[in-house]
């Protein structure tokens, strides 16, 4: 057994890692006592509304969890000094987002935020405290965490006269948006890096309320930073590879999903993380690669850093050649053409737009003069206008947000399908087809449709990974 006791958690940062996470270990270990911190005044006041449909991010399953810990021993506040002074264990779970500018803009990652909450533990924590990484990090951050722990820490102790020490752990997240309440309560694996044996198990043993031992994976600190990146780079490298057989397959005739059921079946292939796609979007995939490439480059390797920036190169060609196609098929032009958006979150069974493909795509047609009805029943008005003010260079068209699905395809010469949201399966595309303009196309980029579903209505029908 550990000698060191844990019953206060702190986790700095309430996000769509933070929340959920601490959510669960709250659940799970009723007599830890939890708090969330954020500089976020409007996150943290989502959080504690008594309105659970309020909750800053659409999780499902999360609106019961929070349901029975928020107040019992699950706190969100603004708090920062007592939270982290209370705290045997402090999570820093912040954002990690690419660099905008200075040394290694548009790859590194900005590591601001993580740098600013290693000053705050190191300023408020009191005694011994164990300061876990969960936000995904470039390899040897840890190294920086405990030189600023260490440094500041030096400072405070001289002045105060109090003794402070600190243990740091990575153990960094592999939670998927929409399941995330399903990946957390059973984790494929939960890993953790570390050297110092009594802060492992200490973490070690708040898992084992609910993770079988044997899927707790204990490694050193670079392994574990490192097995983060590596894991999102793979999985965003098999959307590339089956993307690319798409593309394949509309200039060949074959079809997706066939060669994607075909290939899956071999086990030493799997057939998860196969469906072919307008490109993977979201807050990480992306910037974890070109983290890997920057990395890369910086330890010497550029033929390991060229390799993986070709995943990311392809994503993007993914989703301009899905505009292009639109483009094509409208006779060259949608310039005063109405077309609708559906879906516009990266995935389904989330509200959140980081990197969504809908957003590249849309203004792209935006640039082109189309005027575009979109909708998704999660993702709210203000966060469309917000990603498309902020990537739209010279938006020609206009946009609105509508309330259903009949709404947004009322007199458009176009429907294009981006969020595989389970409402778009099964339509009645017989009704749908006669509030459309002809000759009405169909771009079902997630493969939502059936063909047969849109037989004898009119609608010409173009299906990503589908030759003819
Ligand atoms: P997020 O942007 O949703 O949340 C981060 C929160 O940290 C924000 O609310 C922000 O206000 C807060 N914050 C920033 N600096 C702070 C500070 N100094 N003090 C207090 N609060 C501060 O980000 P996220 O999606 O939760 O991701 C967090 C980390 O987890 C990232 O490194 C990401 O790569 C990683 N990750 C994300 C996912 C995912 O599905 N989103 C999954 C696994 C890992
Ligand atoms: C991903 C990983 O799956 C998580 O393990 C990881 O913790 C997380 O990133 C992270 O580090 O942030 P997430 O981005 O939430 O999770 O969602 P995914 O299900 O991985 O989907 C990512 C993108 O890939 C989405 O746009 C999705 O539509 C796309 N995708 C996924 C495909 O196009 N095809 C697939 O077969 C699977």
């Amino acid at each position: 057994m550990s000698s060191i006791k844990i019953q206060k958690i702190c986790c700095i940062g309430a996000g769509y890692v933070g929340g959920p996470t601490m959510s669960v270990i709250a659940d799970k270990c009723p007599d830890l006592e939890v708090r969330v911190v954020d500089i976020n005044k409007d996150r943290i006041e989502a959080w504690n509304d008594s309105d659970l449909t309020k909750l800053p991010i659409f999780e499902p399953g999360l609106d019961r969890i929070i349901s029975r810990t928020r107040g019992r021993n699950l706190f969100f506040s603004l708090e920062m000094e007592k939270s982290i002074s209370d705290a045997d264990m402090v999570f820093i779970s912040v954002n990690t987002p690419t660099k905008t500018k200075g040394l290694g803009a548009g790859q590194a990652s900005d590591l601001s935020w993580v740098e600013a909450s290693a000053r705050q533990v190191a300023k408020y924590a009191k005694g011994h405290t164990i300061v876990i990484e969960k936000s995904t990090l470039p390899v040897r951050t840890a190294q920086a965490i405990k030189e600023i722990l260490k440094t500041t820490t030096n400072r405070e102790n001289q002045k105060n006269d109090i003794s402070k020490t600190f243990s740091v752990l990575s153990n960094p997240e592999f939670l998927a948006e929409g399941t995330a309440i399903n990946d957390l309560e059973k984790p494929d694996r939960v890993l953790i890096g570390g050297e110092d044996p009594e802060a492992v198990e200490a973490l070690v043993n708040i898992y084992l309320n609910w993770v079988p031992s044997e899927q707790i994976i204990c490694t050193n600190l670079w392994s574990s930073e490192l097995s983060k990146l590596a894991a999102n780079a793979f999985l965003a490298q098999r959307i590339s590879s089956i993307n690319s057989i798409s593309a394949f397959c509309e200039a060949t005739g074959a079809d997706v999903q066939e060669v994607a059921k075909a290939i899956g079946t071999d086990k030493r292939i799997g057939d998860q993380f196969l469906s072919a796609g307008p490109g993977f979007g979201g807050s990480c995939f992306k910037k974890d690669i070109l983290n890997l490439v920057y990395l890369s480059g910086y330890f010497g390797l550029p033929e390991v850093a060229n390799y993986w920036n070709q995943v990311v190169l392809l994503n993007t060609w993914q989703q301009d050649r899905i505009y292009k196609i639109v483009l094509e098929k409208l006779f060259g032009t949608v310039n005063g053409k109405n077309i609708a958006i559906l879906g516009f979150s990266f995935k389904a069974n989330t509200n959140d737009t980081r990197e969504s493909p809908a957003i590249r795509i849309s203004c792209d047609l935006l640039e082109e003069g189309a005027n575009l009805s979109i909708y998704d029943p999660k993702v709210s008005v203000e966060r469309v206008e917000e990603d498309l003010e902020k990537t739209s260079f010279n938006n020609q068209g206009t946009w609105k947000m509508v309330n259903s699905i009949p709404e947004a395809l009322k007199n458009v010469d176009a429907v294009l399908i981006i969020t595989a949201w389970d409402e778009f399966f099964g339509l009645d595309w017989n009704y749908l087809a006669s509030l459309m303009r002809s000759p009405a196309w169909v771009f079902d980029t997630r493969s939502v449709i059936n063909r047969q579903e849109i037989e004898n209505t009119g609608i010409n029908l173009w299906k990503l990974g589908e030759g003819s």
